[in-house]
């Protein structure tokens, strides 16, 4: 199967459904509304969504199962899309560029894209406990809230963001780094795939094999993640290239320089797909994307 491919199409049904769950800016809190739109349609890769879609595949490849799984794949864009927002802003990375585009902060003003990620972050909460996932059994949706609230929260995106800033200009230890990177990109990542299989009726060794697979690919993603902050454009990126250095980040560039970070993140997505030998072809596009994550170039 052509990566690409596929990823487009999935893409392409995840941009139609966040179109069409998305508030509009029209009434009293338009403006509010405008700022949340603005980053969450600037044109991301959507890479959460479309693991989510491809975590149900694994399980049930039913078209009806993968429609199902969309409101959960949108919501978890919300809330990533939400993160960008809050990392980008002066306290935190301080970057003007962001999906091509000025960051929100720099076009609607530091309050506006505080609130604009907060409206996100709640957002994605009522497009997991509302009508546009209510054909999903109640038990599979209060497993999903509660799966997708710990990865996005203190233990997980959060705490990872916080270690993050706290870390800043401090030598930090390979255990410390790779925590780091779990927590406050992993976490979300891993969630993403383990929700859809949820959605599809996973088992709990399905369930398990999942989540070892996105823990590795999670790892390898903020690893090119890094690597690309040294070694790709801004063009390229559609974000500033170089804001680690300048931010004095630790990363794993910084840490283990170019060669061994691209061998680690390498490594991570052989287990990550060894991670998935119990699955059948149903499971191919989480291998490819796997390797998609490790080749991307922005
Ligand atoms: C960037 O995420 C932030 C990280 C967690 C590394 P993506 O590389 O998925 O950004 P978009 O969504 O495509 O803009
Ligand atoms: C961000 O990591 C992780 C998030 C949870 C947003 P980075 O700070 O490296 O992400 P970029 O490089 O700005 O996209
Ligand atoms: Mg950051
Ligand atoms: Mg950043
Ligand atoms: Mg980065």
């Amino acid at each position: 199967m052509e990566i690409r491919t596929y990823l487009d199409e999935q893409r392409r049904k995840v941009e139609d459904r966040l179109a069409a769950f998305m508030l509009e800016p029209i009434g009293a809190f338009a403006q509010h509304i405008e700022a949340m739109r603005y980053s969450l349609f600037a044109g991301g890769k959507r890479i959460r969504p479309v693991l989510c879609l491809a975590g149900a595949e694994a399980v049930d490849s039913d078209e009806q199962t993968r429609q199902r799984a969309l409101p959960v794949a949108c919501a978890l864009e919300c809330i990533h899309t939400y993160s960008l927002i809050h990392d980008d802003l002066p306290a935190m990375d301080d970057d003007d560029l962001r999906r091509g585009k000025p960051t929100n902060h720099t076009v609607f003003g530091e309050a506006a894209a505080i609130l604009a990620g907060d409206g996100l972050l709640t957002f994605a909460f009522e497009l997991l406990s509302g009508a546009a996932s209510a054909p999903l059994p109640d038990p599979t949706r209060i497993r999903i809230i509660q799966t997708i609230a710990r990865a996005a929260g203190p233990l997980g995106m959060v705490g990872g963001q916080s270690l993050d800033m706290i870390y800043e200009g401090q030598q930090v230890g390979y255990e410390e780094l790779r925590r780091i990177h779990r927590s406050k990109t992993g976490a979300l990542i891993t969630a993403s795939v383990v929700c859809g299989a949820m959605v599809a009726g996973a088992d709990e060794d399905q369930e398990a094999a999942l989540k070892t697979y996105g823990d590795h690919i999670g790892l390898a993603f903020q690893i090119v993640d890094d690597l690309l902050d040294v070694e790709a454009t801004t063009a390229e990126l559609g974000k500033s290239a170089g804001s680690d250095a300048k931010a004095d980040k630790v990363t794993y560039p910084s840490l283990f320089g170019v060669e061994t970070s691209r061998t680690m993140a390498r490594e991570a997505v052989q287990e990550a797909i060894a991670a998935l030998a119990a699955f059948d072809y149903q499971a191919d596009p989480l291998r490819a994307l796997a390797r998609y994550i490790v080749d991307r170039r922005k």
